[in-house]
């Protein structure tokens, strides 16, 4: 499935969880402060915008499949930093190379993981890290559950019949495919992560969890699956994220 459109401004202003999450990875990705780092699928830019303070006399380049993701993060960063609209199963930097590949909830969007990490291996300078994470095998199975449900109800059957975007990968599978695409060094885990979404459930759902299922269906139906969705999910949910992490070096030679 290739990347779809988001709202990128009502992102911005919702993903804060998201946000929170993601400064957690990037203290993982130790810097000195002069590499150039790509952020895989920076969306508005919020983590983006915290990475490049880490970065004075460095240089952070931003690419995300979608150009009302890189809209918002225009906004947000100004002429700070590099940002590119690509698709990350094409990502093609002319023969440039970084030193670290970072990203936060992206690869669950991307169906194809041998082709994403071949691409992001492609960018990485030898020694390079990868440091990321994503929603994992597991990864909120009541979302999941509600999902398929009301999809396999009409009038959304037509349109939604066993339909998911996501791939939620587990940890051997993903060992086995970075070091195919020639990563060493590879650490994967799963990790829960439980967020609690009293707050603004709905929009999250609408421009976030649910922004490709919105796409399949007619104008007129989209604010229907999304009360239905939230209406299988009860009260006050907690979303059960499970979180796939990932530590990898790309190897001297590929
Ligand atoms: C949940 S958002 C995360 C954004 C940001 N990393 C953050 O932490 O807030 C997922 C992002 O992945 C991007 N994305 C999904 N599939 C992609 C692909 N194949 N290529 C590039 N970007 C993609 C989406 O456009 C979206 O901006």
């Amino acid at each position: 499935m290739p990347p779809h459109e988001w709202d990128g401004a009502t992102y911005d202003r919702i993903s804060a969880p998201l946000e929170r999450n993601g400064l957690a990875v990037l203290d993982r990705l130790l810097l000195n402060g002069q590499e150039t780092v790509l952020d895989a699928g920076c969306g508005s830019g919020r983590v983006t915008q915290a990475l490049a303070q880490r970065l004075p006399r460095g240089h952070v380049i931003g690419v995300d499949g979608s150009a009302g993701m890189i809209a918002a993060a225009r906004q947000r960063l100004g002429a700070s930093v590099e940002l590119i609209v690509c698709d990350l199963t094409e990502l093609d930097l002319g023969g440039r190379r970084v030193d670290a590949v970072f990203s936060n909830a992206v690869f669950h969007w991307i169906a194809d993981h041998d082709l994403l990490f071949a691409r992001l291996r492609g960018v990485l300078a030898p020694g390079g890290r990868l440091v990321a994470q994503c929603g994992g095998q597991g990864n909120t199975p009541e979302l999941l559950d509600a999902t398929l449900q009301v999809g396999a109800t009409e009038p959304f059957a037509s349109y939604l019949q066993g339909f998911s975007p996501w791939n939620y990968a587990g940890t051997e599978e993903t060992t086995r495919r970075l070091r195919a695409a020639g990563f060493t060094d590879v650490r994967t885990d799963l990790v829960p992560r439980p967020v609690p979404y009293e707050d603004d459930i709905r929009t999250w759902l609408k421009v976030n969890a649910l922004s490709a299922h919105l796409l399949r269906l007619p104008q007129d139906l989209r604010e229907r699956y999304i009360d239905e969705v939230h209406a299988a999910l009860g009260p006050q949910p907690e979303i059960a994220y499970i979180r796939l992490e990932i530590d990898a070096t790309a190897a001297a030679s590929a």
